[in-house]
């Protein structure tokens, strides 16, 4: 058994309005509670965190994603087995095995959006690290939904004060419709969660703004036309430039975010070059809103 590593870790923002590297361990070892501490505050203050140049296999991975809390269990789907041995990694890639393809997502876009929001409970985070990449494009996309909230305009925060909004579950983040589910046509008719629109980190009792996906969004009570264009003002706002940092992949890349206050996105890439990434998320909560955060002069 190796002893836990009380490593000198240094965390290094991006500069940009989110994300920082973390340097100076490395995750194929056991870390130390004091290790982990650091990690974890690092991650409550800047969002997301990459740590480069790792060497995991699936166990390390586990083991160092479990120190967040309860692991869910990835959803059946292309490339694995049923009699997994790690049921808790989801293969995201476009790479096929005898035609077949091995994991999720293919080399498609996936838009703006935060994880699994269409259920009762999100997931806080995801931790993905990279096997393979392209030489160009897949690229991950952050977006700081703190600041999205903190700098929204006086009038458009009072709208949604007290508002909750419908999170569409019938398509996946690259539009693609879920198995079971059929189309819709108005967004009044989706099935999903409802969440409230300004939300309150549990952890760092700070507020955002929770979006989870733009299709077939719907905010409670409003006529559609009133929905679509708060909807619209919103994200137009959340997702400015501004916000935003993107990971450019190298092999051997662990990065995690924040699901409760980030959301994020990906580019697509060539299809002729292979992606492959093991993916795994730390289980959630229901979404609410504190009132005792709110400062109403603000
Ligand atoms: C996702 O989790 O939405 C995709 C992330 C990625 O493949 O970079």
């Amino acid at each position: 058994m190796d002893t836990p590593q009380r490593a000198n870790i240094s965390v290094i923002p991006t500069g940009a309005a989110l994300g920082a590297d973390v340097v100076g361990v490395g995750l194929a070892k056991p870390i130390s509670a004091e290790t982990f501490r650091q990690i974890e505050d690092a991650w409550h203050t800047h969002l997301v965190l990459r740590f480069r140049g790792q060497r995991l296999d699936d166990p390390a991975l586990l083991r160092f994603a479990r120190l967040f809390g309860e692991l869910d269990k990835a959803p059946i789907h292309a490339g694995r087995e049923v009699e997994d041995p790690f049921p808790e990694i989801t293969v995201m890639s476009n790479i096929r095995v005898d035609g077949k393809p091995i994991g999720n997502l293919g080399h498609y876009e996936a838009v703006w959006h935060t994880d699994m929001s269409y259920n009762e409970k999100c997931p806080i985070g995801s931790l993905l690290y990279s096997l393979e990449v392209p030489p160009q494009g897949g690229n991950t996309g952050f977006s700081n939904m703190y600041q999205a909230w903190d700098t929204l305009p006086a009038a458009l925060r009072r709208e949604i004060l007290g508002r909750f909004c419908r999170h569409d579950s019938s398509r996946n983040s690259a539009g693609e419709l879920r198995k079971g589910f059929s189309d819709i046509d108005d967004p009044r008719d989706a099935p999903g969660a409802i969440h409230p629109l300004l939300r309150t980190h549990p952890r760092t009792h700070r507020n955002c703004l929770f979006l989870g996906r733009r299709h077939n969004a719907y905010i409670m009570g409003l006529p559609l036309d009133e929905s679509e264009d708060l909807l619209n003002q919103l994200w137009a706002h959340a997702t400015q430039p501004c916000f935003e940092w993107y990971q450019v992949w190298k092999a051997g890349d662990l990065v995690m975010w924040d699901n409760r206050c980030a959301m994020h996105r990906r580019d697509a890439f060539d299809p002729d070059s292979r992606r492959l990434m093991h993916r795994t998320q730390v289980s959630g909560d229901k979404p609410y809103f504190d009132p005792k955060t709110l400062d109403l002069r603000a």
